[in-house]
């Protein structure tokens, strides 16, 4: 007897081809029937009217710290994610040194391992309720190496963070991730990234890439990712593409040009985006205290604030305004202020037309870049993202279609990052999986509400254990999930 029987869904089967009617049966952690089921199961859940899809792949994390601080990580489960690939934009939580923190606040959380291994322990310990599948940072092996010197490495130097990416690969993790306008990713030159990502390239890793630069540089940017890849020879990921700034919005026509033609030409090169028109990160990582960005500046809201809980929630131009102080001068006093390097912002800079074009581009997945931080507001992006491209941009807006945006959900994102057996709904994969109604599903979170659960969503199943059903969320008796660290390609 099968221990769960899913009946009557439309069955979107991540790859891209039209839904289906048919039961779906599970049995342990895999799917073992896609058609008629004629046996009983254990549970019994009807679908009649609802979309069962493969559990989403968020492929675009900060939550290798939130794997511990939130194991239950409902931000994600509640949007259907049932896998997320964490360590991007150069910052990993592995490797480190126990007890000292790594170049990022984007962690959260004191390291008590020192590889990937051991990292992958301790989350696979806490028993998390989605799977993980790891990138290793740049900036993290940098700043381990030769701390934040703006410099190049010497040969011993290169050496060692030459090891960390091969060992952290051997591993499991499933190449290795830039953040290069952050520090100290910044003060490296290209060749240093592509004698790294040549490491990944060895043990059939990729390289993902937040790019030197994404708003007056973005093609020289393109230009470089795409570059690396070929002299490294792997796979480029390139995170959360987009093109910051008025005088930018429009040019990422132009940057998928490029894609385009570097894919004509054999290069395998393709990309993730989050559905909103604004950013978030670390503030003082985006502003130099001695010459404040005033078009910045204008579009500054403030999500985290330790300095100054009272800022949360609000733009910096109004918070200025009360004090009567140009809003550079508070960037700078907030940053400037004790605990202010902790702050984190969220910018407006992206145009609602790019957001659209990167949707519809076919090698675009969907990564929500949420930074997991609970504390104040953060940006709504943590709850909303899949939903939203589900409900706002597929059913409302049309942009591209279900099955499409399924697939570049799922399939697409877990052939990109070697989740084996994932990514489809099919006999003998592992079941995760999401029930959803197309005709309600939407985000809820707002830049005003941002923790607020989405609509529309039933059940979410992980290695064959409900997770979530109609809004609650499911942990066993010992506080334990059933989510996995997965190794790559394995
Ligand atoms: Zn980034
Ligand atoms: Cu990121």
């Amino acid at each position: 007897m099968a221990d769960l029987v899913i009946r009557n869904a439309t069955v979107i089967d991540g790859t891209g081809s039209a839904g289906f009617k048919a039961d779906v049966a599970i049995d342990g952690d895999r799917i073992t029937t896609v058609g008629d089921v004629a046996e009983n199961g254990d549970r019994e859940i009807d679908a009649a009217g609802r979309v069962l899809a493969p559990g989403f792949v968020d492929v675009h994390t900060h939550d290798d710290g939130a794997l511990l601080r939130h194991p239950g990580m409902e931000f994600k489960l509640a949007q259907g994610c049932t896998s997320l690939v964490i360590g991007n934009c150069g910052f990993s939580a592995a490797p480190a040194i126990p007890g000292q923190e790594g170049p990022s606040e984007l962690i959260g959380v004191e390291p008590t391992w020192t590889d990937y291994a051991s990292f992958s322990a301790a989350v696979t310990n806490v028993g998390p309720a989605v799977n993980a599948m790891g990138l290793i940072g740049h900036n993290t092996i940098r700043a381990l190496v030769m701390g934040l010197e703006k410099r190049p490495p010497t040969d011993a130097e290169l050496d060692q963070m030459r090891e960390h990416v091969g060992q952290s690969m051997e591993q499991g993790a499933c190449g290795f991730s830039t953040g290069l306008i952050y520090e100290p990713g910044r003060y490296c030159e290209t060749d240093e990234v592509i004698a790294l990502a040549a490491e990944s390239a060895k043990r059939g890793g990729i390289y993902a890439t937040h790019m030197r630069n994404e708003g007056d540089r973005l093609l020289e940017a393109v230009d470089e990712a795409i570059h690396i890849g070929r002299s490294a020879g792997l796979p480029v990921q390139i995170s959360h593409h987009k093109s910051a700034g008025r005088q930018n919005w429009g040019k990422i026509g132009q940057s998928l040009a490029k894609v385009d033609e570097a894919r004509a030409a054999g290069d395998d090169v393709t990309l993730d985006v989050y559905p909103y028109t604004a950013g978030s990160g670390p503030m003082a990582q985006y502003f130099d205290v001695d010459n404040v960005n005033p078009d910045l500046a204008e579009v500054i809201r403030f999500a985290s604030c330790p300095a100054f809980r009272e800022y949360e929630g609000r733009m910096a131009v109004d918070v200025a305004a009360e004090q009567g102080i140009p809003v550079t001068q508070l960037i700078r006093d907030v940053i400037l202020a004790p605990l202010g390097d902790k702050t984190v912002c969220i910018q407006f800079i992206i145009d609602e037309a790019d957001v659209e074009e990167n949707l519809r581009h076919p090698q675009m997945m969907v990564g929500s870049d949420g930074i997991p931080n609970l504390n104040g507001n953060p940006h709504p992006r943590l709850f909303g993202t899949f939903p939203k491209v589900l409900g706002y941009y597929v059913r409302d807006r049309n942009i591209l279609g279900l099955e499409e945006a399924v697939r570049r959900m799922t399939s697409l994102s877990a052939n990109r990052f070697g989740l084996v057996d994932r990514g489809r709904v099919a006999e003998g994969l592992f079941a995760d999986l999401v029930l959803f109604d197309p005709a309600t599903i939407i985000d809820t979170a707002t830049y005003d509400d941002p923790k607020q659960e989405p609509d529309g969503i039933d059940l979410v199943v992980v290695n064959g254990v409900v997770a979530l059903e109609n809004g609650t969320h499911a942990r066993s008796a010992d506080g334990t999930a059933a989510g996995r660290m997965l190794a790559y390609r394995a």
